[in-house]
């Protein structure tokens, strides 16, 4: 994972927040159907946000790749899980914008890389706790407690993986991974000022 600091200026992020509240009710322009009960305000060609999003892909990929943008307002974290799929038009990277500043909140990114989320699920069916070894002690710098964890003693699977980095959100910061590697939100409902967490949120597809 890469993070790239001070690079979203503050009428991107004012363009991004205005396209949510313009849109939030549209129902034509809102995706409800994710298992953490985020709900995706999508930012499509010929609004204002679209072409903020253009410019960030611009700094790292060539203008022929397909992209997949949205605003996302998410209730709950999301357990680790990768962003790729057994699909053609699978994601090949991911690119996080936050819209909250606060280092307490954010994801990790590991360098385990799965090309679908049934891969990862058979990977920690049979993860053998007992003979590995802790790789880092992330879960206890964040919180990760709604991450997969050994019921026989709580240890919990992201300090068995090789931790790739922390993203600690930070208003006109960005991070870029590679959508198949695994990562997980840091759970920030221990914290009452946060009813939910914003992030624009880029899915680019890069033509094999
Ligand atoms: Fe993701």
């Amino acid at each position: 994972m890469q993070v790239f600091q001070n690079k979203i200026s503050n009428t991107t992020l004012d363009i991004f927040r205005k396209h949510h509240e313009m849109f939030a009710n549209d129902e034509a322009l809102n995706e409800k159907h994710y298992g953490a009960g985020e709900v995706k305000t999508l930012i499509k060609k010929g609004t204002l946000a679209y072409e903020e999003i253009i410019k960030i892909c611009n700094n790292h990929f060539s203008e022929d790749v397909r992209m997949y943008a949205a605003y996302q307002r998410q209730v709950a974290p999301t357990e680790l899980h990768v962003d790729s799929n057994d699909d053609d038009d699978s994601p090949s990277h991911t690119i996080c914008i936050p819209m909250h500043t606060d280092p307490r909140i954010g994801s990790v990114i590991f360098k385990e890389k799965f090309q679908t989320n049934e891969d990862f699920r058979s990977f920690l069916q049979d993860f053998p706790y007992e003979s590995r070894k802790k790789l880092s002690n992330i879960s206890e710098r964040y919180d990760l407690g709604h991450t997969a964890y050994n019921y026989k003693n709580n240890d919990r699977l992201a300090d068995f993986l090789q931790l790739d980095g922390a993203f600690e959100y930070k208003l006109g910061d960005y991070m870029l991974f590679e959508a198949d590697q695994l990562h997980s939100s840091i759970d920030f409902r221990s914290y009452p000022e946060y009813e939910y967490k914003d992030l624009v949120q880029i899915h680019i597809t890069v033509k094999k």
